[in-house]
């Protein structure tokens, strides 16, 4: 097994905003992960599954923080590692992650999906194994997120709420959750194309069919937030609960903050990534 010691983040009570909002609120921690994201949990077993294969490389493309894990799993494993990432789109902490355990960082002139398009025509190439979340082991790896609320909270939570980017970890916590799915509350940014919340810059989700077919079962809600909704709730998670995380990570607690919840739900809030990523974001949460 290829690992850095993923999994087993906390789940952290958070006792001013369950006030705020009425709501038993919780905290997946995933910032504290390996190379500070939840794509750690996938990108073990994508990169496990790539060396029995017999690769020699691994390629995606990346809003940032699937190229620093990817980079990483890649070194651990002794595999070359090329990431795709949009030219000047990705926050500078993960630029330099990557570079730092030697991934061929490739800047293109062009869109996450342009980048995308790229790294699967690489793919098809002898030797490289492609990881980003259309592979199903990054699917299987990143729904151990799930059982772990399950046995964290000792029951399945009323409500999960997550950031909505491509999609890919919201049908692995659907995987994860198996037969009984809480109610999904997704956050996606308004403005996909150039929102500040730099991990969430998507304009078409990979997983957008499924991710549909994920509210419809759960009983879900796409919320569509603006800039400033997202600000607040990252600033809210910083500022009430002490917990850095990067501004992509509070679109779910902005969902929640925006949608109706009935009082005394469990709500459990995934923060996916680690604030000290984006140190140019940062300095507006400090201003
Ligand atoms: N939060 C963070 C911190 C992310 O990096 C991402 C996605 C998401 C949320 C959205 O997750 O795409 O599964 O819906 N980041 C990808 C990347 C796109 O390249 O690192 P999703």
């Amino acid at each position: 097994m290829i690992t850095l010691g993923e999994g087993n983040t906390p789940l952290l009570r958070a006792p001013r905003l369950s006030e705020r909002f009425g709501v038993e609120l919780w905290l997946k921690w995933e910032g504290a992960n390996p190379t500070g994201s939840f794509k750690d949990r996938g990108m073990a077993v994508a990169v496990t599954r790539a060396v029995e294969r017999g690769a020699t490389g691994v390629v995606c493309a990346s809003t940032g923080n699937t190229a620093a894990s990817a980079a990483a799993y890649a070194a651990r494993a002794g595999l070359h590692a090329v990431v795709f990432t949009s030219r000047g789109a990705v926050a500078r902490g993960k630029v330099a992650q990557a570079r730092a355990v030697g991934a061929d960082v490739r800047e293109i002139d062009g869109t996450f999906e342009d980048a995308h398009r790229e790294a699967r025509r690489l793919a098809d190439e002898e030797g490289f194994v492609n990881v980003n979340s259309i592979n199903p082991d990054r699917i299987e790896g990143q729904a151990s997120a799930a059982r772990e609320v399950v046995q964290q909270l000792g029951r399945v939570p009323d409500i999960l709420a997550l950031p909505y980017g491509g999609g890919g970890n919201t049908v692995a916590y659907a995987v994860g959750f198996g037969e009984r799915l809480p109610r999904f509350v997704l956050g996606e940014a308004d403005r996909r194309e150039d929102t500040f919340a730099s991990a969430i810059r998507i304009v078409e989700p990979v997983h957008r069919l499924e991710v549909g077919g994920v509210l419809k079962r759960s009983g879900g809600t796409l919320v569509t937030l603006s800039e400033d909704q997202l600000e607040e709730a990252w600033r809210l998670v910083a500022r009430e609960e002490g917990v850095f995380c990067e501004p992509a990570s509070a679109a779910g607690l902005a969902a929640v903050a925006a949608s109706v919840t009935a009082a005394g739900q469990s709500v459990v809030c995934v923060l996916t990534g680690h604030g000290l990523k984006d140190p140019d974001a940062t300095e507006r949460l400090a201003a």
